[in-house]
């Protein structure tokens, strides 16, 4: 069997296409450009790729952004009066603080200052509390497990009742997958780095999303035949035959996985792209919310 391809790239397009529409209707009407603040603390490559990326998608969609990058060593009250500014300024309407920051910064507290209306990665206490919570809505979901989920009801999975095993517990990913799945209805098994036999509960899994980091590890024999794949992980691989040197994996072997799976999102091009159409569309939604 071969999979179904999830292609993340064409789905979040679409989403992009829609939020950009409604932007420029926004502004047709005189009401004020939705705009993104990024906080980029330090000098990490990563870190710093992906907030440029973020601040290019505000411009494509026709949103504002504005960005505050600080240097690494900054103090705890430093950074704390930064991000209040931005909280403070009516002009912002979303907050985004690149994570993971510096080992000394105290993360808790600085994001607990962003507000719940303009928190558009939702890791607000306020927020996540209201996604643990049964019958609450959060003002917003955090935006990569929220693409994972409309991955998959865009590709028609059906995710209630549905045996659902999530690989990884990070407040960023596998937690808040885990409660989104679980408000969905679905069965949920969340793994880490202590779980017994994790083969095995993979292979009770209608639907897996991985978010270990560690390149190919789900193996092939190891999806339940007709499975749907969320496959999160952004891991490098050497590859001599690449002028970089390497390509991108995720955490699942797709060319072992795609002969058992039903449904399957590749890396590059699955969860990454939707990470920020998700983005996009809070950071719209927060606007509306706070200029309606
Ligand atoms: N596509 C996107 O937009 C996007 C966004 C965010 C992250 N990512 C990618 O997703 C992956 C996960 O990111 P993250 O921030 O959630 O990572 P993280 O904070 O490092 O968390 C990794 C999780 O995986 C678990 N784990 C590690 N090794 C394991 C093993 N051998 N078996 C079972 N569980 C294991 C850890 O367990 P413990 O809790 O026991 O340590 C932890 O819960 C990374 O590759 C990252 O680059 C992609």
């Amino acid at each position: 069997m071969t999979a179904q391809l999830i292609d993340g790239k064409a789905i979040a397009q679409q989403l992009r296409v829609q939020v950009a529409a409604a932007v420029t209707e926004r502004l047709a009407a005189g009401k004020t450009k939705p705009t993104l603040a990024t906080v980029l603390v330090g000098d990490r490559m990563d870190s710093a790729t992906y907030v440029s990326s973020k601040q290019k998608a505000c411009a494509e969609l026709g949103m504002g952004s504005i960005s505050r990058n600080l240097p690494g060593d900054i103090s705890q009250e430093e950074l704390e009066k930064v991000v209040q500014a931005l909280d403070d300024d009516p002009a912002v309407h979303g907050i985004l603080t690149q994570l993971p920051l510096p080992s000394h910064i105290n993360e808790e507290r600085v994001l607990q200052l962003i507000s719940a209306n303009k928190d558009v990665d939702g890791f607000s206490p306020l927020n996540i509390g209201r996604l643990a919570q049964k019958g609450r809505a959060p003002l917003f979901i955090p935006c990569t497990p929220a693409g994972c989920i409309y991955l998959l009801e865009q590709a028609d999975v059906q995710i209630e009742g549905a045996n659902a095993v999530v690989l990884g517990r990070s407040n960023i990913v596998g937690m808040p997958a885990a409660l989104l799945l679980i408000g969905k209805n679905a069965t949920v098994t969340v793994c880490h780095s202590r779980t017994k036999d994790l083969p095995d509960v993979v292979r009770g899994a209608d639907i897996l999303i991985a978010a270990i980091g560690k390149a190919e590890f789900v193996r092939g024999d190891w999806i339940k035949p007709g499975a749907a794949i969320i496959d999160v992980g952004i891991n490098s691989k050497p590859d001599a035959t690449r002028k970089s040197g390497y390509r991108l994996v995720g955490d699942v072997n797709f060319e072992e996985a795609k002969e058992a799976a039903g449904f399957i999102t590749p890396v590059p091009g699955g969860v990454g792209p939707m990470t920020i159409a998700m983005l996009m569309r809070n950071t719209l939604r927060a606007a509306e919310m706070q200029d309606p």
